[in-house]
């Protein structure tokens, strides 16, 4: 079922106050080299992808003052400092540059280490046999069936701390399941942090909430239809670019930034 819009709203400022952290726009140049990862190819470090238009690379990186290697996607075009926007091994790096990404028999995206020990998968099970994944100019990683490009799982929907542009927060009130933010340690230590943003429902009334662990750390206030009524100054003259869809008690937030730009906030 397509999900219905109810209602369109900004929440430029909750996740401005919230996530107020970095804004970034990328020039796209071309370029030739690939965006995918197929069965029989795979990321051995230090090597990359790049998405198509040159938006995102997906590879191995460290974490400032850290030797430990993660799988992660960052911006392209960026110097310095590196902004990385997902990591696949939040909880379990590497500590050498053995490390290899790749997708393993089972056809799940997975790494590594040089023993073949495995230190992260996407761990879903589906019957496609010929499996790719491919690193888009949204940000997306996607793993999709070869042949019907049917996407299995997408990094869009497994976020770290990073909000782009064309993902969603999700909160499902029946099974609650979430698609939510989830800080790091720190800056060393991309491992789960404590605090966490999604949408949490109450009789059908979604708001913008920051949890540190189990406890309530902030909150929008409730959406009265057209603002988040915690938020100050948030008004009419700010529908500019959120939605909230509502299908089968599923709560979906997404934005529509400018589509030249990629734009995101860090939690
Ligand atoms: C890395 O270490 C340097 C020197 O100790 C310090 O100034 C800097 O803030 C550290 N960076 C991070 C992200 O922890
Ligand atoms: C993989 O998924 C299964 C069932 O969906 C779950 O029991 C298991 O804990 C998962 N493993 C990892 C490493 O996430
Ligand atoms: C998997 O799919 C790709 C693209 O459709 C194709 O080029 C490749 O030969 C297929 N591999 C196998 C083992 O079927």
């Amino acid at each position: 079922m397509k999900p219905e819009k109810l209602l369109s709203f900004s929440t430029h400022h909750l996740l401005l106050l919230l996530l107020l952290s970095f804004s970034y726009f990328c020039t796209r140049f071309s370029s030739g080299s690939t965006d995918t990862i197929t069965s029989t190819t795979s990321i051995k470090d230090p090597a990359t992808i790049v998405s198509k238009a040159n938006s995102f690379q997906l590879g191995f990186f460290s974490p400032a003052n850290s030797t430990n290697r993660h799988v992660g996607i960052w911006f392209n075009n960026q110097i310095s400092p590196q902004t990385i926007v997902w990591v696949a091994n939040r909880d379990n790096p590497l500590t050498d540059s053995s490390g290899i990404f790749t997708i393993s028999e089972d056809g799940n995206l997975v790494v590594l280490d040089g023993n073949h020990n495995l230190l992260w998968s996407t761990n879903v099970s589906s019957s496609a046999t010929n499996v790719s994944a491919r690193i888009l100019d949204s940000g997306n990683l996607v793993l999709e069936d070869s042949a019907s490009k049917m996407v299995i799982w997408q990094s869009f929907k497994n976020p770290c701390d990073v909000f782009l542009a064309s993902m969603e927060f999700m909160t499902n009130t029946r099974t609650n399941e979430k698609i939510q933010l989830t800080s790091w340690n720190n800056p060393s230590d991309p491992s789960m942090g404590s605090f966490s943003l999604g949408l949490h429902v109450l009789h059908n009334i979604p708001e913008g909430v920051v949890w540190n662990g189990q406890k309530t750390y902030w909150r929008s206030g409730p959406w009265n239809g057209q603002i988040f009524i915690g938020i100050p100054n948030m008004d009419s003259t700010y529908l500019s670019g959120y939605t909230l869809d509502i299908d089968d008690q599923t709560y979906y937030l997404s934005a529509t930034f400018n589509e030249d730009e990629n734009f995101g906030y860090c939690l």
